[in-house]
């Protein structure tokens, strides 16, 4: 069995933290990453610099990124400005980015869902016309950090919608990291059934330390897409009170220990979060990093 992980970390994982990296410092960290033998990498956002800074130098970035056929930079583009900012980049992946709730939309992306599916109609043509991959996040899947509980209906509605604007791959986000297995489960079940398991990836937050136990339950689902940041940074700013992704570094060594291969090097991947961790000068969320650090 394989799993793919998708790396979040430079852009989930950084775009929470205040302190701004150098341009230098997150090419090494992605460098890193590479290395480590991640494919599927997100590395910034078009989006107002002045909502997120810490996305502000995605252009500049993603031009000197190491090169290789195999590895995907992805980046975030809420409406058509980020769109042709990311094209002017020659771009070849990019996220669309919604929720399941009206708030949370409305504070994170100032547009209602159907307005964040109007801004989308404004350059989805032309991105598969480009033959550009195209990833879509539903946020707030499992509840809302503004409405609270998020009716299962919602996800599967705004996920299909994702799904027939032309998305190869739909992220189904649990924002702010409430969900638990059993929940996860009844979920992926209609999910799978609407989008497919093919092109279905879950994007865990592990606010409250159940996102290994929520990917364990929708693998036995048949999920074999998972979202995951480098020593488990994260976050979204305007999900008050989340914390970061689940760590890269914990879900590696979990799916090693169950012989799943995800042709990601974990030793590799402890260089990359050790080296996210002394530059953010703190003591960064991973477990398995902390005890791989303790006992090297
Ligand atoms: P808006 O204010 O609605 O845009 O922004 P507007 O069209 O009204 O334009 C207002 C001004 O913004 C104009 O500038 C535009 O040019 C500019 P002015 O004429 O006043 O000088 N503008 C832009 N500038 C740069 N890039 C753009 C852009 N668009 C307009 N793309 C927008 C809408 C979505 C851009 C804004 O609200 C924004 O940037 N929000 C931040 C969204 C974000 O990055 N959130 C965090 C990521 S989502 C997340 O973390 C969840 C996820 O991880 C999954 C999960 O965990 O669930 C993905
Ligand atoms: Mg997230």
């Amino acid at each position: 069995m394989n799993i793919k992980i998708f790396e979040v970390g430079p852009r989930d994982g950084l775009q929470n933290e205040s302190e701004l990296l150098t341009i230098e410092q997150k090419v090494q960290f992605i460098s890193l990453l590479v290395k480590a033998g991640h494919k599927n990498i997100e590395a910034g956002a078009f989006v107002r610099a002045d909502k997120i800074p810490q996305m502000a130098d995605t252009k500049e970035l993603l031009g000197r990124l190491p090169k290789s056929p195999q590895v995907n930079y992805w980046s975030l583009v809420p409406n058509e400005k980020g769109y042709q900012d990311a094209i002017a980049c020659g771009v070849k992946n990019i996220a669309i980015f919604t929720a399941a709730s009206e708030t949370f939309n409305e504070k994170n992306i100032n547009t209602s869902i159907s307005g964040s599916f109007e801004r989308f109609n404004l350059f989805i043509h032309d991105a598969k016309k480009r033959k550009i991959k195209i990833r879509g996040y539903v946020s707030t899947a499992f509840g809302c950090p503004y409405e609270g509980k998020v009716d299962p209906k919602v996800v599967l509605k705004v996920a299909s919608r994702l799904l027939k604007l032309g998305c190869d791959e739909i992220s189904i986000g649990d924002t702010i990291g409430v969900a638990t297995p059993h929940q996860v489960q009844k979920l992926c079940k209609n999910l799978i059934k609407t989008v497919g398991s093919k092109k279905l990836a879950l994007h865990f937050h592990d606010t409250r330390g159940t996102a290994l136990a929520n990917i364990l339950a929708a693998i036995e689902e048949g999920v074999h897409i998972f979202d995951s940041s480098s020593a488990g940074i994260g976050g979204c700013p305007y999900a008050p009170g989340a914390a970061g992704n689940v760590a890269t570094d914990d879900l590696l060594y979990m799916l090693k220990g169950m012989e799943i291969d995800t042709e990601i090097d974990l030793k590799l991947q402890v260089e990359a979060s050790e080296y996210v961790q002394r530059i953010l000068g703190r003591k960064l969320p991973s477990k398995y990093l902390q005890a791989a650090l303790a006992n090297p």
